[in-house]
């Protein structure tokens, strides 16, 4: 049996921290399938397509089964559809611990038989966050070894920044 994970998240915009989740979660899965879902708690930079595109080109240079997919709607459902068996999830510090638990508990909650995986984030990227690298970056913080090249460029573009 192929074993099959999504990997979901707003991705607004992917990290080097999501590319390192999604590059182990290859050793464990045969296929990835990275899904842009909405977070109704968050308002987002990018649209969905660019944040498609950004995930496109920042993965193009890993191996493996991995596919970009974006839905509206619930999570498990999702899975369902698309015949994964698992949601595979990166966890840093224990800040993440509360809602990452909360989620898969309810996931669980929602469909008994979609189990969820969770990763420790590389310690490389344990600070690190779309949504504090977007804050730092607007006041010109420097962080470009964060993000993937195609995201830094887009970043600087959306704030007006000098490479
Ligand atoms: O990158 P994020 O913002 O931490 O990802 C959260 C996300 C998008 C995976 C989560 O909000 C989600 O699954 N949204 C879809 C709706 C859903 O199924 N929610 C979980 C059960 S209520």
């Amino acid at each position: 049996m192929e074993r099959t994970a999504i990997y979901p998240g707003s991705f607004d915009p992917v990290t080097n921290g999501h590319l390192d989740i999604i590059e182990r979660g290859l050793q464990l899965f045969d296929r990835i399938i990275v899904t842009i879902l909405e977070n109704p708690a968050k308002n987002s930079l990018f649209t969905v397509e660019k944040r498609t595109e950004l995930l496109r080109e920042s993965l193009k240079n890993l191996n493996g089964n991995l596919e970009i997919a974006s839905y509206s709607g619930l999570l498990v459902d999702y899975a369902v559809k698309r015949n994964a068996q698992a949601i595979l999830r990166g966890m840093r510090a224990v800040s993440d611990f509360e809602y990452e638990f909360q989620m898969a508990l309810m996931n669980r909650k929602l469909n008994r038989d979609i189990q969820t995986v969770f990763l420790m984030t590389g310690l490389r990227w344990i600070f690190t966050s779309s949504s504090i690298i977007k804050e730092a970056v607007q006041f010109g913080g420097d962080i470009k070894s964060m993000v993937p090249p195609a995201v830094y460029r887009e970043l600087m573009k959306k704030y007006n920044l000098k490479k």
